[in-house]
């Protein structure tokens, strides 16, 4: 080796040493200040993962055992990577308002597949331009004229209840699945899938099993590498899965685009073409997305594709929890269920109408009733964040490069903030109390710059279903909670749904 050489390499040995060194006491420094930190003893190489290792209808008391013992701020490790759990509104405060922190944990990577870079799991300068075209889609007229597909669905909800409407036990969780899936695909893609008529719908059980796969995959480490995953028999069905949801919304967007093409050539012919006109007036967020793109920034077959899936995942399974927890909790407390009924009598004087926009705002019980169970019963218990810089909570310094798990549902049971916060309490939404509280106290839909953008959405659909069932039924519930097993599948849900006994409101039997 002649000199030259020598010296070359012995370059690259000192700067490679030199870089490892500092990765080395980077590593070092984030591992003692992630140890500061409260929390339960980790194994070397698996972290905390082993922790999760239990029947998947257990992983709720594993959280939740785990938030008792060692919150209000601690940390796990899942592998090497740590993650931060926040249970505290001025805590969640520090995230939530944040412009920095905005970018999702890990977690949500194993969504990708399915939801590519949409407004939930994108960051950066692709979400800000989404973010700012998508708003306006939820303008106030927009949800006008969504009101009355909500309407329309849960005149088809209200029918197919009847049958079971002779105190009889039964299942409600389907039957409010396939109506909240009947007004996305309406209001979100402007199809009619006929979900409530064709209840064994493929898309459903994919959406279903996705959700599954995804948040079994989160918490198992060894199933992170993708090459290890399209191994397994779950990295297979998830393909299956994925196929029939991408499938189903390239061939909606695709019939879309070409009734558009041809909406425009009709209407071209024949401005007077009422009847076409008229229905060409409903627009659905997907024609919205498209007029957007054609007039301002231009996004692609996939970019559109991506953001309607969001929709789709965001805008049904969400809702459809939210109803069935509220109808879980009217059901187990007839004297506010007795208090609903009374409210919508006053709103309606006995008219079968569907509601209108005027009707859904004076429902104020009705609010704080599912705002009550959104409280207990958070759609979403858990948020994933990355922490981009090192920040304080409560006196800890956190490295930059943790993940952060917002623990809503925790967040929400805090005793300060919400007495006896077990307690199903729908005054707790009184003007008032509210006043008296922490603003990051209650956060079903997040809050600041990555809120959810269909918060009025879901109010306005929750209350025209609810509204929809409890005009005509009476409902009682099987299950206590404490007979209940809650499931964290993305979304929180009960594990066997939700069981009732259902009576004609003006036939009372029981
Ligand atoms: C009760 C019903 C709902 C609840 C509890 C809920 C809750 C949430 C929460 C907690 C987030 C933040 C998620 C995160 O940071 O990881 C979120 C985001 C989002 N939600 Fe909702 N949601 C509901 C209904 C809806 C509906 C009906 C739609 C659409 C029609 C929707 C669309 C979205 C979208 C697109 C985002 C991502 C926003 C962004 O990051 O810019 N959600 N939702």
């Amino acid at each position: 080796m002649d000199y030259t050489s020598v010296l070359l390499s012995l370059f690259i040995f000192v700067v490679s040493a030199i870089y490892l060194l500092r990765q080395a006491i980077k590593r070092i420094r984030f591992i003692n200040m992630v140890d500061k930190l409260p929390g339960p003893p980790a194994y070397p190489v698996v972290g905390n993962a082993l922790d999760f290792m239990v029947p998947r209808n257990q992983l709720m008391k594993v959280f939740h055992n785990r938030t008792a013992k060692y919150g209000p701020i601690f940390r796990t490790w899942a592998g090497p990577l740590a993650e931060l759990h926040l249970t505290r509104p001025e805590h969640v405060e520090l995230i939530m308002n944040s412009l920095k922190h905005i970018d999702k944990s890990m977690a949500y990577t194993f969504l990708q597949p399915w939801l590519g870079t949409g407004l939930l799991t994108g960051t950066g300068a692709k979400w800000h331009t989404h973010r700012k075209m998508i708003t306006p889609t939820f303008h106030f007229k927009i949800l006008d004229v969504f009101v009355e597909i909500f309407g329309e669905k849960c005149q088809i909800l209200v029918e197919k209840l009847q049958k079971k409407a002779d105190g009889n036990e039964f299942d409600i969780y389907p039957f409010i699945t396939h109506c909240a899936l009947d007004i996305i695909c309406e209001t979100a893609m402007g199809t009619q899938i006929n979900a409530q008529n064709e209840s064994n719908s493929n898309y459903v059980k994919a959406v279903y099993s996705i959700s599954e796969l995804t948040m079994d995959r989160t918490t198992k480490p060894w199933l992170h590498p993708q090459f290890i995953w399209n191994l397994t028999e779950r990295g297979v069905r998830y393909k299956k899965d994925l196929s029939i949801l991408h499938g189903f919304t390239k061939k909606v967007i695709a019939e879309r685009k070409s009734l558009r093409n041809s909406e425009a050539t009709k209407s071209n012919k024949n401005e007077e073409d009422d009847e076409f006109l008229g229905k060409k007036k409903r627009l659905a967020f997907l024609d919205l997305l498209l007029d957007a793109s054609e007039q301002g920034h231009k996004l692609t077959d996939t970019e559109i594709r991506e953001e309607v899936d969001t929709f789709m995942f965001e805008g049904h399974d969400t809702t459809t929890a939210g109803i069935c927890w509220s109808l879980f909790m009217l059901g187990n407390h007839p004297e506010h269920q007795e208090k609903v009924a009374q409210e919508l009598d006053s709103i309606f004087c006995g008219s079968n109408d569907p509601p209108t926009m005027r009707d859904l705002n004076e429902m104020k019980y009705l609010e704080r009733v599912i705002k009550e169970s959104l409280r207990l019963f958070p759609s979403v218990p858990f948020i994933g964040r990355y922490l981009k810089e090192d920040t304080t909570f409560d006196g800890y310094l956190v490295p930059a490069g943790c993940l952060v798990n917002l623990e809503i549902f925790h967040v929400h049971r805090c005793a300060d903030q919400f007495p006896n916060p077990e307690k199903f309490d729908p005054d707790n939404f009184l003007p008032e109390r509210v006043q008296g509280r922490h603003p990051y106290s209650y956060v079903p839909f997040s809050a600041g710059p990555r809120n959810c953008i269909g918060q009025k959405f879901a109010l306005l659909e929750e209350k025209t279903v609810l509204s929809s069932i409890l005009r005509n039924y009476r409902i009682e519930s099987l299950e206590k909670l404490q007979d209940l097993t809650l499931m964290n599948e993305l979304i929180l849900r009960p594990e066997s749904g939700i069981r009732v006994r259902l009576y004609p409101r003006n036939n009372e039997s029981s």
